[in-house]
């Protein structure tokens, strides 16, 4: 095995039994949830000592196992400049669901190297189901291969779709219409990352929100491309900082997914196919 090689699967080692140890971290403030004290970020944005402490916790143990390795948080400091390995994390990934007793939430690590998204592990402890990957390798829930479904078009399944108050509702509601006149259906249950791990175990057919965190989607992106999926280019244009659109399906069907998103000047109008943002968002 070569340097490169044992770089990635020391980490990916790490990655998967972090998101397992720190999944059970979270939980055990999730079942005590009554005594957080939650506060606002923005609208319906939320925060409690939940995710900060879970933060904390993963950032020490990547810090003790590779100290020269870059961590960029949703809750913490960002310490990934310079790095050309750097862990990108979301503590808890459906902090509405978390707070408000609801199930469908996770811990989402992911390792950027040399700007490439090259480990997913996403660990759902309710469901106790880790999804991971490694790039160049197989994708799995637990020990299970997994893959995306084979569907043409909107009517194979459901659609994951997200939205958050960082987005303009119009275009999205458009997009709406246009999935639901196409003999479509939706589904949003609150966790990116795991909507995302969902496509590539097959049981929804894509997903797509206006605009996503780094943090929200990278592990996931290793995971479905692992599967078989397509997902856009995540990284142009300062993804990583400042986020992006996400796009997530099938190959067959992520040009109608693409073809179906009118209102963005990042779909190349004569291809239908995302290419990236041109514009602010
Ligand atoms: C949010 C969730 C949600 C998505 C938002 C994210 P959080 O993350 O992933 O599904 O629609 O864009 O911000 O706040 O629960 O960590
Ligand atoms: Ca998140
Ligand atoms: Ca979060």
């Amino acid at each position: 095995m070569n340097d490169s090689n044992t770089e990635l699967t020391n980490r990916y080692s790490l990655a998967k039994s972090l998101a397992r140890e720190a999944g059970a971290f979270a939980h055990a403030y999730f079942q005590r949830r009554s005594e957080l004290v939650v506060e606002s970020k923005g609208t319906q944005d939320e925060v409690s000592i939940a995710d900060r402490d879970t933060e904390a916790f993963i950032r020490k143990r990547i810090s003790e196992a590779f100290p020269n390795d870059g961590i960029l948080g949703e809750e913490g400091a960002d310490e990934s400049a310079g790095h050309r390995i750097v862990w990108v994390l979301d503590p808890i990934d459906g902090t509405a669901c978390f707070v408000n007793g609801m199930f469908s939430w996770c811990v989402s690590i992911a390792i950027v190297v040399d700007g490439v998204p090259s480990v997913g592990a996403v660990f759902d402890p309710n469901a106790n189901e880790l999804f991971h990957a490694v790039r160049g390798g197989g994708a799995f829930v637990n020990d299970q291969p997994i893959r995306v479904k084979a569907v043409g078009d909107f009517k194979g399944g459901v659609l994951g779709v997200g939205f958050s108050h960082r987005s303009q509702p119009d275009g999205f509601v458009q997009f709406m219409a246009t999935l639901l006149s196409s003999g479509g259906m939706f589904i949003r249950n609150g966790s990116g990352a795991l909507m995302i791990c969902y496509v590539a175990a097959g049981r929804l057919i894509g997903y797509y929100e206006p605009h996503i965190n780094s943090w929200d989607c990278l592990a996931g992106i290793v995971i479905v491309e692992a599967a078989g999926g397509v997902a856009n280019d995540f990284l142009a244009s300062n993804g990583l900082y400042d986020g992006n659109p996400i796009i997530v399906a099938g190959p067959a069907l992520y040009p109608t997914l693409c073809r179906a998103i009118q209102d963005k000047p990042w779909i190349d109008p004569l291809t239908g196919l995302y290419s990236h943002p041109t514009q602010p968002l």
